[in-house]
C-alpha cells in the first residue's frame, strides 16, 4: 500500500496553491453544530456533498426515474476510499408507487442501483450550483423489479381489495378492481414502498404504506415473507380490514401514513419499523393531534420461514411546526443501543406546497427511558394510547432532539442551494425521505459517518413516461442527493 502520510502533505501543498480555501483536511470547524443525547455529544460537521439526477431521466424499463428518495441503502461492501481523497460506492434506491398525481398507476415495485463518487467539500466558501454537483457524481446503473413467489408482478394501484390469509401469508392488500372493467378482479399484491434494508444473504426487507406491512424479498426480487403489525395499526373500517390509501380508516394507520421508516440493528438481529404519524385512534386523523407515532421492533434472527416476533413497541413524539401541526417522520436509522436518527419534515420546497420550508430535520431519538407498550392493552385498536393527541399518563415517550437541519441556509448556500423563493432548480426539494450511513474511515475520527439522504420528487417532470404513457406534471423537480458528515458517538 502506498503510504498516505507521504502523499497527504503533497496533495495539501498543491491544493493550497491553487485555492487556499479548499486546502482543508476536514470540515471547517466553524460549520459544526452540536446535540447532546444520553450524555453523548453528537456533531453535525455540515453538508459535504450534493448531486442530482434530472427530472426527465428514465430507467431501463422506460419509466420516468423518480420517487427514489423514498428509501435508500448503501450497497453492502461497495464503499471505497480512493487514494485521491474521493470515495466511491453504490446506493440502492427504491421508489414508492409511481407518478400518482392524477390517481394511482400500475407501477411495479422496483429498486435501482446508482453508483457515486463523493468528493467531500469542507470549506465555508460558496460553490456555484454547477460546481456543487461535482461533489457527488451519480451514475445510474440498473433496475430490477419485484414479484410474488410465483412470478406475478406487483402493482402500485390503490389497495381497494383484500386477499384472505393463505399459506403463511397474512391478509394482503390487493389492487382495486381495474377500469374499464370494474367487475374484473385484480388479484395482484399492491405496494406503496418506503423503507429498505439490505441483508447480508442478498435478501432484503421493505416497508409499505398500504398494509402497512414489512415484506422480505429474495435476491431475485421474489416475495418470501410478510410481517403484519398489531391490530392497533392494521387499518379497519366498519369492522373490516380496509387497505385503501384514498381515505382514512376508522382505526389503524392513517391513509398515506404507513410504515415510512425501517432500519436494522445487525448486532442483535432486530428490525425496527415506525409509522409516519399517529394511528387514527391515537389522534392520526388531525395534524394537530398526530404527533404520537409508534416504533416497533421485530426479532429477525430465525430463518425466513418463521414469522418474526414483535419484541417491543414505543411511542415517539414527533416535532411540531409553528402552527402546532405534527411533522411526519419519513425515515429512521439505527445508531446504537436505544438511539436512532429520524427524518421529520414539512412538505415545502421544490415540488411542494410552498417554497418556504420551516423544518426538515435529521434528528435523534433516545428510547432508553421510553415505555415498552408491546403486549399491553394498546395493541388493540380499541385502546388509544394518545386519544385526540393526548398521551396516556402511563406511557413515557422517547426523547426527541433536533440534530441536522436540512434547511439551514448557511449550509445550503455553500452548495448554491436555497430555501424559499425563487421556485427554481436551486430550491431545496420538498420531500426528503431517506437515510444511509457509512463510516468515513478516518482513524482520527472513528465515530464520523457520511450521512446520505435523497429526495422523493414525486416523479414530477414536464417530460415523463408512466407505464408507457407520456405525461406532463407541469414542473421539473430533479432528484436531489445530499451527503452530510456527522459524529455519532457510542457509549
Ligand atoms: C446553520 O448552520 C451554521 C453553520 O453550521 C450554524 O452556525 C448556525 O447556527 C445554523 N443556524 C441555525 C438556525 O441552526
Ligand atoms: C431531459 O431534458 C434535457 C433538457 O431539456 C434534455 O437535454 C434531455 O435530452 C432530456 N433527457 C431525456 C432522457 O429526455
Ligand atoms: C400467485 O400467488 C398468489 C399468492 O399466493 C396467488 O394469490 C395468485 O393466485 C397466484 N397467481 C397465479 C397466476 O398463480
Ligand atoms: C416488551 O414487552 C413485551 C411484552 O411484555 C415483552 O415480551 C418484551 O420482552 C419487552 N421487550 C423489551 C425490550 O423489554
Amino acid at each position: 500500500m502506498v503510504s498516505l502520510s507521504f502523499l497527504l502533505p503533497l496533495i495539501c501543498v498543491v491544493v493550497s496553491r491553487a485555492s487556499p480555501l479548499a486546502a482543508r483536511a476536514g470540515p471547517d470547524p466553524s460549520l459544526a453544530t452540536f446535540a447532546t443525547v444520553a450524555g453523548l455529544t453528537f456533531v453535525n460537521k455540515g453538508l459535504v456533498g450534493f448531486g442530482l439526477i434530472p427530472a426527465n431521466f428514465t430507467d431501463s424499463t422506460g419509466d420516468t426515474f423518480g420517487g427514489v428518495g423514498s428509501a435508500i441503502a448503501l450497497q453492502r461492501g461497495s464503499f471505497t476510499a480512493n487514494s485521491d481523497g474521493t470515495f466511491s460506492g453504490s446506493l440502492v434506491v427504491q421508489p414508492d408507487r409511481g407518478f400518482n398525481v392524477d390517481g394511482t398507476v400500475d407501477y411495479q415495485g422496483r429498486q435501482h442501483q446508482i453508483d457515486f463518487v463523493l468528493s467531500p467539500y469542507y470549506s465555508t466558501a460558496a460553490l456555484s450550483f454547477a460546481s456543487a454537483q461535482q461533489t457527488l457524481k451519480l451514475t445510474y446503473k440498473s433496475t430490477f423489479l419485484y414479484t410474488e413467489r410465483n412470478g406475478t408482478v406487483t402493482t402500485g394501484l390503490d389497495a381497494g381489495g383484500v386477499r384472505a390469509a393463505e399459506s403463511g401469508f397474512p391478509t394482503d392488500p390487493l389492487a382495486a378492481p381495474q377500469m374499464p372493467i370494474p367487475s374484473k378482479k385484480d388479484n395482484r399484491l399492491t405496494l406503496d414502498l418506503e423503507g429498505l434494508v439490505l441483508n447480508a444473504d442478498g435478501t432484503f426487507w421493505v416497508s409499505d404504506e398500504y398494509g402497512p406491512y414489512v415484506y422480505r424479498f429474495d435476491a431475485t426480487g421474489h416475495l418470501i415473507q410478510t410481517i403484519q403489525p398489531p391490530d392497533a395499526i392494521v387499518p379497519m373500517t366498519d369492522g373490516d380490514v380496509d387497505f385503501t390509501g384514498e381515505d382514512d380508516p376508522d382505526t389503524g394507520r392513517a391513509a398515506n401514513n404507513g410504515f415510512e421508516c425501517l432500519t436494522v440493528d445487525e448486532s442483535t438481529n432486530t428490525l425496527w419499523v415506525m409509522l409516519q404519524s399517529a394511528a387514527i385512534q391515537d389522534g392520526g386523523n388531525k395534524k394537530k393531534n398526530s404527533r404520537y407515532t409508534r416504533l416497533l421492533s421485530y426479532d429477525i434472527s430465525s430463518p425466513s420461514t418463521v414469522t418474526p416476533a414483535l419484541t417491543a413497541e414505543y411511542i415517539v413524539p414527533l416535532p411540531l411546526d409553528s402552527g402546532g401541526d405534527a411533522l411526519g417522520a419519513s425515515e429512521i436509522s439505527f445508531v446504537s443501543d436505544n438511539i436512532f436518527l429520524v427524518l421529520a419534515r414539512d412538505s415545502n420546497g421544490h415540488g411542494g406546497d410552498d417554497t418556504d420550508s420551516e423544518y426538515k430535520g435529521i434528528d435523534l431519538i433516545d428510547i432508553s427511558a421510553a415505555t415498552n407498550i408491546s403486549g399491553s392493552k394498546f395493541d388493540s385498536h380499541k385502546n388509544a394510547v394518545s386519544s385526540k393527541g393526548k398521551l396516556d399518563s402511563s406511557v413515557a415517550p422517547a426523547v426527541y432532539t433536533p440534530f441536522v437541519s436540512l434547511v439551514n441556509t448557511t449550509q445550503l448556500a455553500r452548495f448554491g442551494l436555497h430555501d424559499g423563493d425563487p421556485d427554481d432548480s436551486t430550491l431545496i426539494d420538498a420531500k426528503w425521505e431517506s437515510i444511509a450511513l457509512v463510516s468515513v474511515g478516518d482513524s482520527q475520527f472513528p465515530h464520523d459517518f457520511f450521512l446520505f439522504t435523497v429526495a422523493d420528487n414525486d416523479f414530477l417532470t414536464t417530460n415523463g413516461i408512466s407505464v408507457g404513457q407520456p405525461y406532463d406534471a407541469g414542473i421539473d423537480v430533479d432528484t436531489q442527493f445530499m451527503v452530510w458528515r456527522v459524529t455519532l458517538p457510542t457509549k
